[in-house]
């Protein structure tokens, strides 16, 4: 026999009730966001990044880091800890990101690739979107090598920064950072631990005067206080 209450009770669930529901869902949204952003400001800045000045491809290569709102929102390396990158590299570095939905901004800070003839980059880094060899970020091949500077932001969540050397000519290399975009979250407030960059990238507050250009168009480190970087 079927028991009527239970039919009734499940069809008001479908009908009446459903407005509710997403009613107690935009509080638990709302309470997670708040959680969220708890979490991200009072996350230690120095707890993230004393290491990350410390980051070299060439120590890091073939390895994959992700890279999450809360613990890591992004990050900073250079081609080698010496003077000049070694001839015959052949490395590749990942960055995911924790959520699908993110993405990745990547920022050439500084660039010293000398092996060019004009028409091909001997040496070169190259960007990947998705996967290695997959569509290049950086298909500029002035952004490759040589020494311009240069910022994209990914269309998948994952970044591949391949770098290559031949036998020739060695120079300083380069400086790259990555960082989260949170391009679902509107507006990009502030008290959310957010920051909305002057290009319209939203970063996480705890990359804003941190010696890096995060935002791709330096806006992060141009207003600061006197005492950080
Ligand atoms: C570099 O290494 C990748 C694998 O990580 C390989 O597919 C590629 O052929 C190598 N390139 C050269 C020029 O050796």
């Amino acid at each position: 026999m079927y028991p009527r209450s239970k039919a009734t009770s499940l069809k008001s669930r479908y009908n009446n009730d459903v407005p509710k529901n997403y009613e107690n869902m935009a509080v638990v949204v709302a309470l997670l966001l708040s959680l969220m952003s708890i979490l991200m400001v009072t996350e230690s800045t120095s707890a993230i990044f004393s290491s990350s000045d410390k980051n070299y491809m060439d120590k890091l290569c073939n390895s994959v880091i992700v890279l999450d709102g809360e613990k890591k929102p992004g990050s900073s390396f250079s081609s080698t800890s010496n003077s000049k990158y070694k001839p015959n590299t052949n490395c590749t570095l990942t960055f995911k990101t924790a959520q699908t939905t993110q993405r990745i901004i990547t920022t050439i800070e500084k660039i010293d690739i000398a092996d060019s003839n004009g028409a091909t980059c001997g040496d070169y880094i190259k960007i990947y979107d998705g996967k290695f060899q997959g569509p290049i970020l950086n298909k500029n091949l002035a952004e490759q090598c040589g020494s311009s500077t240069s910022s994209h932001v990914s269309i998948s969540n994952v970044v591949v920064f391949h770098f290559f050397s031949n036998g020739a000519k060695e120079a300083t290399g380069f400086k790259a950072s990555v960082a989260l975009h949170f391009p679902l979250v509107q507006a990009c407030p502030q008290d959310l631990g957010v920051y909305l960059c002057t290009n319209k990238n939203c970063i996480s507050k705890l990359l804003k005067c941190d010696g890096h250009n995060h935002c791709g168009d330096n806006s992060d480190e141009k207003i600061c206080s006197i005492g950080k970087k």
